[in-house]
């Protein structure tokens, strides 16, 4: 049977299966589907032939009797097929008649029928408020989460809130409460917000471990972001080579021969890509969480657009919209290979053809990640307009590309 193993605390939440109960359960499918068309084999062939009510003595009654017995029996069995499909999937969806769900949630999820009946367009006849499957898992957490009194004060719980979507609740279900509000001070206007201070006071800094944005300055908080609070080091990024697998902003924006205007970056720690971007006039919205540091306070302080969501949701875009995407180290999402091919497919999908997609120093844990990578990379078609694997300094091997989209007929 599916169990679901989550870690916590880089952004992601991976799932893995036993898979020795998975073909069990699979297997089981198969003998239930098996038994159910045999069943109905079975009664259907032993009345119409030797005892058939129809030739004997024409009894409609004793026909539809077991006519009704062999529709309840596929029905029966049919229930059985959607409950292991979703044992075996790892979820159920939440069920609202269970105890511990509180009255706010019920209310977020409950069906809204359709006011003029069935939509001629769509063919729904009503709305389902949307909240990740895996909320499921955490339900005291979720039902904590949507405890709060309706039109007051939202609890002080951005940080619960994230602990949700790391679990793969996501998305979260909306509340009927107002966020807690930090005033913004000393904001700077464009462009001068790109690269100005961002006041201490703007964000809420109780629950993380620095209580200034002084003290995240010299922080490694991820592969992306080594000081990345610290923007006077921050400013020699994408504009001064320090090594083979840097490229400079002007020389990729060369590639897309000048009809780069939007763009999506993957983890990008502080957003320094967006805000060199928006120097060029590019607009970048920048993907983050705030994990172990108000990422999100501080790139909307620069002027960027911060995208709360974790990598493992379906992007909130249209199929070919972007011009450009930005990745480095954070496309490493670990577990099973199909996820970084979910992850890569749906990159794929929004980006248009003949745009560029900028592998920014990947990092090459091993030469079999390398490969790996590599051949995904290569499935997808794509044209190698740079593609440079070298060490760096900490002798490890990073992977920089910059590979431009099919236009696939
Ligand atoms: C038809 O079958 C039912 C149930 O077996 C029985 O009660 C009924 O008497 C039968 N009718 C005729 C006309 O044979
Ligand atoms: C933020 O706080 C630190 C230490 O508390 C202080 O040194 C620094 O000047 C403050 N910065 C801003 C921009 O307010
Ligand atoms: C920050 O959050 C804490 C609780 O998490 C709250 O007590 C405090 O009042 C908040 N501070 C500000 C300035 O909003
Ligand atoms: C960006 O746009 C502004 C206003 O249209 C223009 O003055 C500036 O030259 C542009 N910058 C670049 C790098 O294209």
């Amino acid at each position: 049977m599916g169990s679901v193993s989550l870690k916590i605390g880089d952004g992601t939440a991976r799932f893995r299966r036993s898979t020795i109960c998975s073909s069990a359960v699979n297997l089981l499918m198969l003998f239930s589907v098996v038994t159910t068309n045999l069943f109905a084999l079975y009664a259907f062939s032993s009345h119409s032939q030797a005892d058939s009510p129809l030739h004997h003595s024409n009894n409609i009654s004793l026909v539809s009797q077991h006519l009704s017995l062999i529709l309840r029996e596929i029905d029966s069995s049919q229930r059985k097929l959607a409950q292991m499909e979703k044992q075996i999937l790892g979820y159920e969806s939440i069920d609202l008649s269970r105890p511990n769900i509180g009255p706010e949630l019920k209310l977020f999820l409950q069906r809204h029928q359709l006011p003029l009946g069935k939509d001629s367009r769509t063919g729904i006849t009503e709305m389902v408020s949307s909240v990740g499957h895996s909320c499921e898992k955490s339900a005291d957490l979720l039902s904590q989460y949507m405890s709060y009194k309706v039109f007051d004060r939202c609890p002080d719980d951005w940080s619960l809130g994230q602990k949700l979507i790391l679990r793969a609740c996501e998305p979260l279900p909306r509340r009927r409460c107002l966020a807690k509000t930090v005033p913004k001070q000393d904001l700077k206007q464009s462009p001068n917000s790109l690269w100005g201070t961002v006041s201490n006071k703007s964000v809420n800094w109780s629950g993380l471990g620095c209580k200034s944005f002084d003290c995240l300055k010299g922080k490694k908080l991820s592969r992306e972001c080594v000081g990345c609070f610290d923007l006077s080091s921050e400013k020699d990024k994408f504009v001064k080579v320090k090594g083979k697998n840097d490229f400079l902003i002007d020389d990729v924006l060369s590639l897309g021969s000048g009809k780069i205007r939007i763009g999506f970056d993957i983890s990008g720690g502080s957003g320094t890509f967006a805000a060199r971007m928006a120097e060029k006039n590019v607009t970048v919205i920048t993907n983050t969480l705030n994990n172990g540091a108000p990422f999100s306070e501080f790139i909307a302080a620069r002027g960027i657009f911060p995208l709360f969501l974790s990598l493992d949701h379906r992007f909130p875009f249209h199929d070919n919209v972007f011009d450009l995407i930005h990745a480095s180290s954070g496309l490493d999402v670990e577990g099973k290979p199909e996820k970084l091919e979910f992850l890569m497919f749906d990159l794929d999908r929004v980006l248009k053809p003949g745009g560029l997609f900028w592998l920014d120093n990947f990092y090459c844990a091993s030469d079999e990640k390398k490969k790996d990578l590599t051949r995904l990379i290569e499935r997808f078609g794509y044209k190698k307009l740079k593609w440079v694997i070298g060490e760096k300094s900490d002798a490890q091997v990073y992977l920089s590309a910059v590979l431009q989209k099919p236009v696939r007929a």
